[in-house]
């Protein structure tokens, strides 16, 4: 049920960006995908900073009586439109799950989907935080009449669904913890940011815009935006590196002078260009990066760097446990992140090996691209704001 009709951009409006700025901004474009015939869907957004913009996925799952929706994506028109929808073949969405404490992405976006829902019952992850002040959630705009607690309130959907908490942990900052959830009837593991399968061609999303595809694509700020699949492969090999490891190791940010130089220059005097401003200079092939990045996958999937090297670096114990509780459950047969490539065949057996090669392999390493995170880390260790020690 891919949304193939033109869709007005005031459905794609979504007037909650600046709560947290991310390209791109005001205007959503959504994807909308059936996964599993008539038992699983994806909503697809992208979201992002100065176009490193990733996809991130709500997943509509049918549940006896109705729906759930896990992790929220902006409810624009458009995805109002597309679960108006389902609605009609499948029964009201009857919960609407927020599965992490700390992604501030899948969250922002839990209220107004609350609100365009009012019969929906909304379970959050214990421990939510908000930075830099710890606000309640009902100031956040959770309704708080219909919202409950995951696992000191139970969990819903008990005959339909299976829950399994990955942490908390104890970040200094907030807490880390997310709910990775069995869908019985699909045998679809839904997980939101812990493991994700890196596309290795730019997701179909990227057809409704590939505006950040040809950013990156570029080697300099002055060279025009120009369209072609080489370029959109380039570009997006690009944005998963960024994404992945904030700096990765092949990139140069050129000194101001020469980046300035650069900029205001005919031709790229356009928001679409940053009016040429372009702080990335790859000194060698990001495709060869791209390649190692995806070599560390166990049959496809991989910790996203950005959480190995930051969130659990001192915790490989508690992801293996996890995984560990994840493969004794029967029915296995795709995984489903909130961000990235979905869905992916996998089974309890997979889900086994991945445990025991995250054992095995080096964890969390500083070399390489993992430099740039390992140096955060670090910092952040010595300045007292994480714990150091190590967490099991
Ligand atoms: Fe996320």
């Amino acid at each position: 049920m891919e949304a193939k009709r033109a869709i007005p951009s005031a459905d794609q409006r979504w007037p909650w960006w600046p709560l947290l700025p991310l390209y791109p901004y005001g205007r959503k474009r959504t994807l909308v995908r059936e996964l599993i015939p008539d038992q699983l869907w994806s909503v697809e957004q992208l979201q992002g900073v100065f176009y490193v913009a990733v996809p991130i996925r709500m997943t509509v799952a049918r549940v006896r009586g109705g729906l759930m929706l896990y992790a929220a994506v902006a409810p624009t028109g458009e995805v109002r439109a597309a679960l108006r929808d389902l609605e009609a073949r499948y029964g009201p969405v009857q919960t609407i799950v927020l599965p992490t404490a700390s992604g501030l992405e899948h969250k922002l976006a839990v209220p107004p989907l609350a609100r365009a829902f009012p019969g929906a019952q909304v379970w959050v992850t214990p421990g939510q935080w908000s930075f830099p002040l710890q606000l309640p959630l009902a100031w956040l705009g959770f309704p708080m009449t219909r919202t409950k607690v995951l696992g000191d309130n139970g969990f819903p959907h008990a005959d339909d669904l299976r829950w399994a908490s990955l942490g908390p942990l104890d970040l200094g900052l907030g807490r880390f913890q997310e709910f990775a959830c069995l869908h019985l009837a699909s045998g679809a593991l839904l997980l939101t940011d812990a493991l994700v399968a890196i596309d290795q061609k730019p997701p179909d999303l990227f057809n409704l815009d590939p505006t950040p595809l040809l950013f990156h694509a570029r080697d300099r700020g002055d060279e025009p935006l120009l369209d072609s699949p080489d370029r959109r492969q380039k570009g997006w090999e690009r944005l998963a590196l960024f994404a992945s490891f904030l700096r990765p190791e092949a990139l140069e940010v050129p000194a101001l002078p020469a980046l300035f130089s650069r900029a205001f220059r005919p031709g790229c005097r356009s928001p679409r260009t940053y009016f040429g401003l372009y702080p990335f200079q790859w000194r060698s092939s990001s495709t060869d990066a791209f390649a190692q990045l995806q070599a560390q996958a166990v049959d496809r999937l991989l910790v996203a760097p950005v959480l190995e090297r930051l969130v659990f670096p001192r915790a490989r114990p508690v992801v293996v446990r996890w995984l560990q509780e994840l493969s004794r459950w029967e029915g296995v047969r795709w995984i489903v992140p909130a961000h990235y490539e979905a869905p992916i065949p996998y089974s309890a057996a997979q889900l086994s090996r991945l445990a025991s090669a995250f054992e095995q392999r080096p964890w969390a390493p500083d070399q390489g691209n993992w430099g740039y995170l390992a140096n955060l880390d670090q910092l952040l260790v010595r300045s007292g704001v994480v714990p150091s020690d190590a967490l099991d």
